[in-house]
Order: C-alpha cells, then structure tokens, then sequence
C-alpha cells in the first residue's frame, strides 16, 4: 500500500478525474462542460443547462423537448410517499425531509435500484429531477399547514414548483414571470461545483455501487451544513441580527476579525476560489434589478453591500483572500420571493441536483472507479492488554 498521504479536507488531493466542471479558483472561472457560467446565465435555461451537465452537450431543440416532456411526466409522487410527511413535527426543517423522501424513493422503486442498468438509471433520472421540487414544495406547505397541490404538468419544472409552493387549491395561481426568471437563474448558477463537499458525499456513497437516491440523499445530508448549503440561510439571519441588534457593518468585522465566538462573515470564503466568485458576481448584479421588482428589503441588502464594500478592503479578507460566494446574496432574492429562511438550501438542493446527477453517472460509468476508501493515521493508544477481572 505503500506511503499514505495526510491531507485533511482534501486540500490537494483529487480523488477523481471528471469532464463536467471546470473551475480556476485564482481566476474566478467557472464553466460547465466548457460553457462559461455566465454565458449560461444570460443566455440558458435551468433545463438546458441540466441536459448540458448529464448528458455533456447542449440539446438541440427537440432533445430538448423530450427531456422536458419526460420530466413533466414524472411529477406525480406515490400517494403513499404523501402520506410521510404527515410524520414529521410541524416545524420540522424541510432539508432532512427532502434527504428522507429522496431515500424513501429506493422503497418505492425497487425494480430501478441497478446503477449499471443504464435504462433503470434514465427513469431514476427522471424520477429524480420531476420529483425533488415536487418533494421540496410539499415540504413547505406542511410546515405552513396549507394543502398540497397536484403538479400541474402544462407547466415546467421551476413553474411548477413556484405554483406547489405558493398556490392553494381554492384560486388560480399568477405566474410571477420575473419570479420564474429569478428562480431559473439561480438554479443554473447552482447547477454543479465540481468536487465540493455534497458531491464528493454523493460520489462516495455512489462508490459502494449504491444506488442514486441513496447517494443523492446523502448528498442532500451533506448541503444541510451552514459551510455548505446552508450558508444561505445563515447570511440572511447574520444580517437580520446586524439589523436587529442596530450595529453597524464596521462593529460586526471587528467581532469577525476577532474571531469572537466563533463569528465568521458567512457567505463569504471559498475553498477553490481566491478570487471573485463569478455566480456571487451574477448574483450580485441582478439583485438590486430582481429586488426592486420584487419588492424586497432594500435595508438587508444595503448591509451586505457595506458588509462587502468594508470586507473588500479589509486587510484580514485580503491576505486570506476572502470573497463573497454565491450564497452572500442568494438570500435576499429568496427571501423576496417569499420563501422562508429554511427553504434556502432547499432551492440550493433543486439546482444542484443535476450535478448530483451527472457526477454519479460519470463515476458509474468510469472504469478507473473504486470503492473509496480513505485511509488515515492512527494516534490512539498502542496495544493494551484487557484487565483480568
Ligand atoms: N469569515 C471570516 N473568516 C473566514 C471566513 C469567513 N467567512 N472564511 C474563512 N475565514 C478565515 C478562517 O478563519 C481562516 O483564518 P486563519 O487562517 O486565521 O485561521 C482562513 O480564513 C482560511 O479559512 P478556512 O476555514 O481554513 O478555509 P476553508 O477552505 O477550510 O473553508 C469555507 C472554506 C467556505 C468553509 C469558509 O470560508 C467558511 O466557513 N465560509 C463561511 C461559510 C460559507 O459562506 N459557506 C458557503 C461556501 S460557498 C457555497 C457552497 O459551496 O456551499
């Protein structure tokens, strides 16, 4: 086995080559299969760009098409599946619940669970991809005792969602145009990260030849994290208490810097990118043209900009080289679509499946793929001899 490496937190050590992602963390470059993330943004779709990320090209028209069609197909979740939500408390956070409905998918498709059947691994794609937003807006309308509705399958994926998650049975529901605009930009811009801590979760877990909504869910456990995933939801109740508390952003980097309980400027840092987060850049210059239409809180986002404008030119930020990442903002939009602070990661979950997706079958189908299996260095006791007793 030769001589093993110590690098806690895979700071260099790849553990898998992958065609999806490409990112420059000095440069702040990020592309999927080739395509510059911000050609993306302005000019694709969450749909396309999930087509791109699994399949490796972009779709011509009528492959588009079908993989719409297939997807609307298979919004419909097992009435049984229906019946798990009512098992969780009220107040229950939807991100555990979306990772158990996800595992629970394995018991209801038993026939699908083969990952080297290539045909069972399109229908868990489908299913997956038509399925998680479905899963997502019912956990929201339970944890606010409204009714769940049907998908409505004349609609697309993010239409869909935004109509499950803010409509009631007993009145049409008003597509917001910019709202869907919004929402389907921030899914591209979350689509996939290369090997960041839920996908590699993912891999690992795919590793064992598990199948993908087993891997898939763990990934989902994985986002959860207020590193991870749920940084979102934490920029927003940072800059709730800033607010709350009257303090001004200088008082707050003080506390950072200090490193005072622990407090870090959340939304801000990057394991790859030392440099500006292109998606926190997108990010950035649509918020104030999305908030104003929206009419969302105008305060918050002029404390982050402080917050930014302040850190930016801080020498603690500059010498490690500290950003803001794609979840300083994010926050805020959500927050002015009406979605509350816990269905933050849960809309980071919905972009970032088709990632999920495309990693997991890219290892599947990788021949140099093995169990992985970490090794480590023992610093416990040496042999100890069990007492006579
Ligand atoms: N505020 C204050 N200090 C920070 C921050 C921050 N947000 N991020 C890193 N630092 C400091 C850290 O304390 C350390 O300082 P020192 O050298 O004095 O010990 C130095 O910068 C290096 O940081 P690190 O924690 O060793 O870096 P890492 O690569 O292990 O962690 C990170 C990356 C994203 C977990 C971290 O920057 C962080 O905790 N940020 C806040 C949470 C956040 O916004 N997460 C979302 C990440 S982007 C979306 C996603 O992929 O989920």
């Amino acid at each position: 086995t030769g001589a093993v490496t110590f690098d806690p937190g895979f700071m260099n050590t790849a553990a898998t080559t992958s065609a999806i992602t490409y990112i420059d963390g000095d440069q702040g470059i990020l592309r999927y299969r080739g395509y510059p993330i911000d050609q993306l943004a302005q000019h694709s779709s969450f749909l396309e760009v999930s087509y791109l990320l699994i399949y490796g090209n972009l779709p011509t028209p009528t492959e588009l098409a079908a993989f719409d069609n297939r997807i609307r197909r298979h919004t419909l979740l097992h009435e049984e599946l229906k019946g798990f939500f009512g098992g969780f408390p009220r107040d229950a956070h939807p991100m555990p619940v979306l990772s158990s409905a996800v595992s629970a998918l394995s018991t209801f498709y038993q026939d699908s669970l083969d990952p080297f059947d290539d045909e069972q691994v399109e229908l868990s794609t489908f299913r997956l991809m038509a399925k998680l937003p479905v899963i997502a807006a019912y956990a929201h309308k339970k944890s606010i005792g409204q009714p769940m509705l049907y998908p409505d399958n004349s609609m697309n994926l993010v239409e869909n969602f935004m109509r499950l998650c803010f409509g009631l049975p007993a009145e049409p529901y008003d597509l917001d145009p910019t709202m869907v605009k919004a929402l389907d930009l921030l899914l591209i811009l979350h689509a996939d990260h290369e090997q960041n801590c839920s996908t590699s979760t993912v891999r690992l877990v795919g590793s064992s030849n598990a199948n993908m909504f087993a891997s898939i869910s763990a990934g989902i456990n994985a986002l959860f994290g207020p590193l991870h995933g749920g940084a979102n939801e934490a920029v927003l109740n940072m800059l709730r208490e800033i607010k709350a508390k009257g303090m001004q952003p200088e008082d707050f980097m003080e506390k950072v810097k200090n490193k005072e309980d622990g407090v870090k400027l959340m939304g801000f840092g990057h394991r790859v990118y030392k440099n500006y987060d292109p998606r926190a850049k997108i990010v950035k210059a649509t918020a104030h043209d999305i908030l104003s239409k929206l009419g969302g809180n105008d305060e918050l986002l002029d404390i982050a900009m402080r917050l930014e404008e302040k850190a930016l030119a801080d020498d603690y930020f500059i010498e490690r080289k500290l950003y803001p990442n794609v979840d300083f903002y994010t926050g805020l939009i959500y927050k002015a679509m009406g979605f509350p602070e816990k269905m933050f990661t849960v809309l980071f979950a919905i972009g970032r499946l088709p990632g999920w997706i495309a990693q997991w079958r890219e290892m599947m189908q990788d021949p140099q793929t093995k169990i992985g299996r970490p090794r480590q260095l023992y610093t416990g006791a040496g042999e100890r001899h069990y007492p006579a007793r």
